[in-house]
């Protein structure tokens, strides 16, 4: 049967008959080479009726196409690429992509009269890669929509109306990336995300989100990138980003946090950790210990007014430190940063007192030395530990008492810690 299909086909081609496939491009519409057809910004608003069956690529973008029904695209079987995007569609009629099952990218970007999706919308389509939905205004999504689609890697519903997160991403076990972006999302619930195991990145970006449950990030082992900035987060519980064991880059710019707890204790894996913009004025002295990645740490427009003792010292990879728009007292609390300063082989921003020129320091304010008495923190413990894991590495062995011997020295003032990391300083 498959044979004499392709006999046929033969015969008809070589007799020169209507089977020139030039022939069929459309008047308004460029045709290079013949599987890809160019009908974008042609005025359409049907789709016009002399495509090849043969056409791979369809570039639609940009005309006024509204209604999609069954048939518009019921003989284009061999379909790898259609852009829709910047048209006026309202409605998608159930089975409109049905028969394109070789369908790998599909753009319905920018309709901005699409708001509803209907469950059968995208069935047929088996072997759909990426879906781009940003740019409409989707405020609701069935549970089923995208059950059909087993080998959606990239979905991108940025910039559209949805207030919750959809339960409809249960069954889009191959996901990689995933963007909800300027939507007024105001929750994670602890099983909005539980079915995206292959999750590389997540964009949560400008929403209202305030509440994530407990274990919401549990079972994204695999998430890279992830994105909460410009949200409304005020609270960091500790247990918040368990799960997270490869993630490598972190935004929390731009949210309401006030004190950093142990909430990044076992990101192993965080490089890159964005806590800028927000109106931090505490940081747990064990805060970033184990992070023996981190390479990059914006606190730039916070509340801080100092560091915890050796906040950074056991950051053996650390290359960047933003610390510029705080109210930073430069007192005897922070006579370790001063030290470490001198040590610290990256580029360090805005703490303007930690850098008196060579033979000028009367910019630094910090009091006289015999004022500083070794403060009590000095002795507190690790307060986030490996608390209820197996994980993390132990905490650092205790060191011997520490003792603050403070010398004046043109108003420069050298402390010494007398243990094992004397070398550190
Ligand atoms: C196919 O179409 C092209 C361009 O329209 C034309 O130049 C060519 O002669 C046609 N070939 C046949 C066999 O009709
Ligand atoms: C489709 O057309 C638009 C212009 O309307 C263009 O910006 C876009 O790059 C085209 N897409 C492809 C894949 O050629
Ligand atoms: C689809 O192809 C059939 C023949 O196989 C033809 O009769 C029909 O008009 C085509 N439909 C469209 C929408 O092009
Ligand atoms: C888009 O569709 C709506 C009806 O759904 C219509 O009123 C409007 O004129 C259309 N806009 C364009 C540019 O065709
Ligand atoms: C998810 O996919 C499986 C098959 O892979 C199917 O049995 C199940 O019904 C689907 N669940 C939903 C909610 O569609
Ligand atoms: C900044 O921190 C101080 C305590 O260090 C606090 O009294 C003040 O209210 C904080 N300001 C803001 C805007 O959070
Ligand atoms: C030292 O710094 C102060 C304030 O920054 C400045 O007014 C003064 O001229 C400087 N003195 C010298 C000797 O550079």
């Amino acid at each position: 049967m498959f044979f004499r299909v392709i006999f046929i086909f033969n015969c008809a081609a070589k007799a020169g008959l209507s089977l020139n496939i030039s022939d069929s491009c459309p008047s308004m519409c460029k045709c290079a080479p013949e599987e890809v057809i160019h009908c974008n910004r042609a005025g359409l608003r049907a789709l016009p009726g002399e495509i090849a069956a043969s056409t791979v690529s369809l570039n639609l973008s940009n005309n006024y196409l509204r209604i999609l029904t069954t048939n518009t695209f019921r003989n284009l079987t061999f379909l790898h690429s259609l852009w829709l995007d910047g048209n006026n569609l309202t409605f998608l009629s159930p089975g409109t992509f049905h028969a394109l099952g070789k369908l790998r990218e599909l753009d319905l970007s920018r309709n901005t009269r699409l708001t509803y999706l209907h469950a059968n919308t995208f069935r047929g389509l088996l072997n759909l890669i990426s879906l781009d939905l940003s740019h409409c205004n989707i405020f609701e999504i069935h549970p089923l929509l995208f059950s059909h689609l087993p080998s959606l890697e990239s979905l991108n519903l940025a910039s559209n109306n949805m207030r919750y997160v959809p339960q409809a991403f249960s069954n889009l076990s191959s996901l990689t990336r995933l963007s909800l972006e300027s939507n007024h999302i105001e929750a994670i619930g602890r099983d909005s995300l539980k079915d995206l195991e292959s999750l590389y990145d997540l964009n949560l970006r400008k929403n209202r989100i305030w509440i994530i449950q407990n274990g919401a990030f549990t079972k994204l082992l695999r998430l890279g990138v992830l994105n909460l900035g410009h949200n409304f987060i005020a609270d960091l519980p500790n247990q918040l980003f368990d799960g997270l064991i490869q993630v490598k880059t972190m935004h929390l710019e731009a949210n309401r946090i006030t004190d950093i707890g142990c909430t990044f204790r076992l990101l192993l894996n965080l490089r890159n950790l964005y806590l800028n913009n927000n109106q931090i004025s505490s940081i747990s002295d064990s805060a970033f210990s184990y992070l023996n990645k981190l390479h990059f740490l914006h606190l730039s427009k916070n509340n801080l007014s100092s560091l915890p003792l050796r906040l950074f010292v056991e950051l053996p990879k650390l290359k960047y430190v933003f610390l510029s728009h705080n109210p930073w007292k430069c007192d005897c609390k922070m006579f370790w940063f001063l030290r470490w300063t001198a040590m610290f082989r990256g580029a360090l921003e805005g703490l303007d007192c930690a850098f008196p020129s060579q033979h000028n320091t009367t910019a630094l304010s910090v009091p006289h030395p015999m004022d500083c008495t070794v403060p009590p923190e000095l002795e507190s413990k690790d307060k986030c530990g490996a608390a209820g894991t197996s994980m993390a590495p132990g905490p650092p062995a205790p060191t011997s008492k520490v003792f603050l011997l403070v010398v004046t020295c043109h108003t420069w003032y050298f402390a010494r810690r007398w243990d094992s990391s004397v070398a550190m300083f």
